[in-house]
């Protein structure tokens, strides 16, 4: 049966009906003070999919998932699996600077501990962090289904595809592939103790009056988009649609980006938002029922 984790319930409705298996809905009551109670019914010896995604607020959303699991395993749940569409603290993956601890290293250990038996993620910001993870991990990409999301929707006319770092290269690049357009990768840097970005100007090729699509894992700030744009502005580019998997958007990072001469963002659905208008649900739905998509196990 699948399990709607409070950060990811229309989700999970559309995986259980793919799948045509039960759902629950656990009851949510927020205290004052912030702190989470669920409630929901035994699952006895079920196989449990848990769907939750860890965007903001990420602890919230990962107690909440510790819950569900812990209340799984009381149950007698014969397996456990967790659907993790965004996951959280994986820009973490290293000690960047001497000290810091791995996040990703610490929620990976949580899971495991946890008892969880497989973890499902979606575009995971980069692909080292599921080397943290003892337990089966399967890794799939959305870029397949929004370059569809694309094609059915935007006319291409004098498009290139924009990477806003290095970092993106490959997903850009397979995004590029699928779409049969040029890719162009910008050079972005991040103070690693101030947050602050910065994009260098000098782009290595003529934009002018060309239309660009850039591609991204996740949105946070709007920051990297906002300094990409400014970028390509003053290189004179035409149209500028932003595609990414995770939308977080916070604060008036939707504003800004809008405001930047961005006409358009396009995510899924891994944060609701707005922008959500590519639907998980089909590629999560297949990689539960092990089909052979080579396309989206990344
Ligand atoms: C970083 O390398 C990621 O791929 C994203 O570009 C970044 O996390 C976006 O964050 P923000 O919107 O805060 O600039």
């Amino acid at each position: 049966m699948v399990i709607a984790g409070p950060s990811s319930v229309h989700l999970a409705r559309n995986i259980s009906s793919d799948l045509n298996v039960n759902i629950i809905e656990p009851d949510l009551k927020i205290f004052s003070d912030g702190e989470s109670k669920l409630r929901f019914p035994s699952v006895n010896n079920k196989h449990c999919i848990i769907v939750q995604s860890l965007y903001p607020p990420p602890d919230r959303h990962i107690i909440q998932l510790l819950m569900i699991i812990h209340k799984c395993k009381k149950d007698n749940a014969s397996k456990l699996t967790v659907i993790i569409p965004y996951m959280a603290y994986a820009r973490q993956d290293k000690a960047f600077l001497e000290g810091e601890i791995i996040s990703i290293e610490v929620l990976a250990e949580l899971l495991e501990n946890f008892g969880v038996n497989e973890v499902i993620t979606v575009d995971i910001h980069n692909k080292v962090s599921l080397s943290y993870f003892s337990v089966n991990v399967k890794h799939v990409t959305a870029i397949p289904i929004l370059a569809e999301y694309i094609k059915n929707n935007i006319i291409l006319d004098k498009f290139f595809i924009i990477s806003p770092d290095t970092g993106g290269i490959a997903r850009a690049t397979k995004f590029a592939q699928l779409l049969n357009l040029p890719l162009l990768c910008l050079k972005k840097k991040r103070d690693r103790d101030t947050g602050c970005v910065s994009i260098d100007e000098n782009i290595g090729m003529k934009v002018e009056g060309m239309n660009a699509i850039l591609v991204d894992d996740m949105i946070s700030t709007g920051e990297s988009i906002v300094k990409a744009c400014e970028v390509l502005k003053k290189q004179k580019i035409g149209k500028i649609i932003v595609v990414c998997t995770h939308a977080i958007l916070l604060g008036t990072a939707f504003e800004k980006i809008i405001n930047s001469g961005v006409k358009e963002i396009i995510s899924t659905n891994s944060v609701p938002s707005i922008c959500s208008k590519v639907d998980l649900s089909i590629i999560l739905s297949n990689i539960l029922l092990d089909a052979n998509l080579s396309d989206i196990k990344d």
